[in-house]
């Protein structure tokens, strides 16, 4: 087996793929949180770019790339498919694994494919400044390189836990020329109610999102942009499984099993949905989706309507919910830390076509370093928790004697969360 396979220009997806055209039901519609009638779309639009709006409510198969986003997207698609050969060999497992790694971007997760789209789309209609949370600080670092790339202004709103556990992040996004505070901040009404009660306070996703939200909603030529969770943003990420695709066929392999963390749920989609694809044809592939013992979203939430933040301010999404005020525990896996989850990836679970499963903070790290020591990467803590089902699954097919074709996303690297790895810290 040839431990990478090639990542020629031509593997670089032309178009994004909508798994929502494929799909014989769609999940509810978002639903206005005032008057919980479905949600029409220029109600979205003091909050976002109207062509993203655009991409979110599309129901065609195919939404092509401009031609700007996948010239910057070049600088490192396709990204590599590696063969997992010493994990392998050190499982002594007839299984046979392959990871798609993201973590090669400039600012080392898959956040770079959306975050460039949004940035391009906003910077085409004028926007000046673009909101958003970050937890681990991946993704507001993907948007401050986007914004640095089309010229436009980014304010992030950071959760206190991560940073403060995580320095190297906050002077990423400001090297990029973003602006950085810690949420909940005092900058915002949103904000204030928390920061009143205890200037401490570790913070959460959904509290993040309440404060850029609402900087986006009181000025017109500033919008939010939002790392994962809706439909347009898995759908950004989807190049990720696109480009598998094709590399797993240069391998001679098909994936029998599909494994990612989730968040919010884009890494994941965006690797499982063009392999959902062949699944709704018939093909038997099995999708796992990894959460945090500490958050767990899909397997102990409620699937109903609730909003995607911790003011009430976004329209409502019917996906898996550990409920709004839901606060975290300061895991080092910040970008996990989100009470809901994708109304797609929610949907497909309640179709029975993914399934999802928990691990502790304990297990994800020990399946880390050993990660690191065989195939010496290390994984970003969001992503060992795809890690530690990848050698679970491994393991099983060994005692099964089955030889399975397993392919995960390795979301992005660690480095910058190394001080997390140090023994005395988890
Ligand atoms: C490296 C990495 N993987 C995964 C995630 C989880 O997000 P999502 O479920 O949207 O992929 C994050 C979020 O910050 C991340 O930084």
């Amino acid at each position: 087996m040839e431990r990478y396979a090639s990542r020629k220009m031509d593997y670089l997806p032309a178009n994004f793929y909508n798994l929502k055209a494929d799909l014989k039901e769609l999940p509810p519609p978002p639903l206005n949180p005032m008057t919980r009638e479905p949600l029409k779309p220029e109600e979205l639009e003091p909050v976002f770019p109207k062509g993203f709006i655009e991409q979110e409510i599309s129901l065609e198969r195919t939404i092509p790339i401009p031609q700007e986003v996948r010239e910057v997207y070049a600088l490192y698609r396709p990204t590599p498919l590696i063969y997992a050969q010493n994990l392998v060999k050190e499982l002594s497992t007839p299984a046979k694994i392959f990871y798609k790694y993201e973590g090669v971007s400039p600012t080392g997760s898959h956040k770079s494919n959306t975050a460039l789209m949004q940035a391009y789309l906003a910077a085409k209609e004028g926007v000046e400044t673009l909101t958003t949370e970050t937890g681990a600080g991946q993704w507001g670092s993907a948007l401050a390189h986007a914004g640095a790339i089309f010229g436009i202004k980014v304010k992030v709103f950071m959760v206190r836990a991560s940073y403060r556990q995580k320095p190297g992040r906050r002077i990423m996004m400001e090297l990029f020329g973003a602006e950085v505070a810690e949420s909940p901040s005092p900058l915002t009404q949103s904000g204030f109610r928390f920061y009143q009660e205890n200037p401490n306070h570790p913070g959460s996703l959904g509290i993040a999102i309440s404060e850029a939200v609402e900087l986006a909603v009181k000025n017109s030529k500033t919008k939010y942009s939002l790392g994962s969770v809706l439909d347009s943003v898995l759908m950004h990420q989807s190049i990720i499984g696109l480009e598998a695709e094709i590399q797993m066929k240069e391998a001679g392999a098909f994936p029998d099993v599909v494994v990612g963390c989730v968040g919010g749920g884009s890494n994941f989609a965006g690797l499982a949905f063009p392999f959902i694809r062949h699944r709704l044809e018939g093909q038997k592939i099995v999708f796992i989706a990894v959460e945090p013992e500490a958050c767990p979203s899909i397997t102990k939430g409620e699937l109903r309507y609730d909003h995607g933040d911790t003011a009430g301010l976004t329209p409502l999404l019917y996906m898996h919910t550990l409920g709004m005020n839901f606060v975290p525990p300061p895991i080092h896996a910040g970008g996990l830390r989100y009470h809901g989850m994708a109304p797609l990836v929610s949907h497909l679970v309640s179709k029975g076509i993914i399934e999802a499963r928990t691990y502790s903070q304990e297990k994800v790290f020990e399946a880390a370093r050993f990660f690191f020591k065989t195939e010496g990467i290390l994984p970003a803590p969001e992503s060992s928790h795809a890690v530690a089902a990848v050698i679970d699954e491994a393991i099983k097919a060994r005692e099964e004697g089955k030889e399975k074709v397993i392919l995960f996303n390795l979301s992005g690297h660690g480095f910058l969360d190394i001080a997390a790895f140090d023994h005395n810290r988890c």
